[in-house]
């Protein structure tokens, strides 16, 4: 059986082979670090400087394009992302409550991912399904005006 270092050490090279192969595109270090967060489901520090150093940059850089776009992670994310709808309709109609009953129900806060890897806390921005509102959305699946901790469990419960 594989061990965990050469698991990891498999990542790199893929990581490596990854960055010779797209290195020369025009602006690289985005499809780089996409390809990277693939590999490794996040980018922590160590990731980071390891594409500094094969791209010959700062790893000043990548850290500020890391933290810039959020579709980039520092964090290892859950199985299922939980974005809760936080568009004007939904605030309005109850997003803060439902962001506290669902953090409540899962143990974390936003951004934060749940001990069994299960499920990561996210807000987004209108997802376009206002007269649901408040909408909160898993995978491609949108549930709306949900407005008790119980229909926050039982839906939670078909996730696993
Ligand atoms: S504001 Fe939440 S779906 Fe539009």
């Amino acid at each position: 059986m594989a061990s965990i270092a050469q698991d990891k050490n498999r990542l790199y090279d893929r990581l490596a082979e990854a960055i010779e192969e797209k290195k020369d595109l025009r602006n690289p270090l985005i499809e780089i670090l996409r390809i990277a967060q693939e590999i490794f489901g996040y980018l922590p520090i160590e990731v980071q400087e390891f594409v500094a150093e094969k791209m010959n940059i700062p790893a000043s850089k990548i850290y500020g394009v890391v933290t810039f776009y959020n579709f980039f992670s520092m964090q290892p994310r859950g199985k299922y992302t939980l974005n809760v709808c936080t568009g004007t309709a939904c605030f309005v109609k109850g997003a803060p409550r439902l962001i506290q009953m669902i953090s409540e129900e899962l143990g974390v806060t936003m951004g934060e991912t749940t001990e069994d890897g299960r499920f990561t806390l996210s807000a987004v921005r209108c997802v376009g399904a206002c007269s649901l509102a408040p909408v909160f959305v898993i995978g491609e699946d949108t549930f709306g005006r949900i407005d008790n901790k119980d229909k926050i469990k039982e839906i939670l419960k078909r996730y696993e």
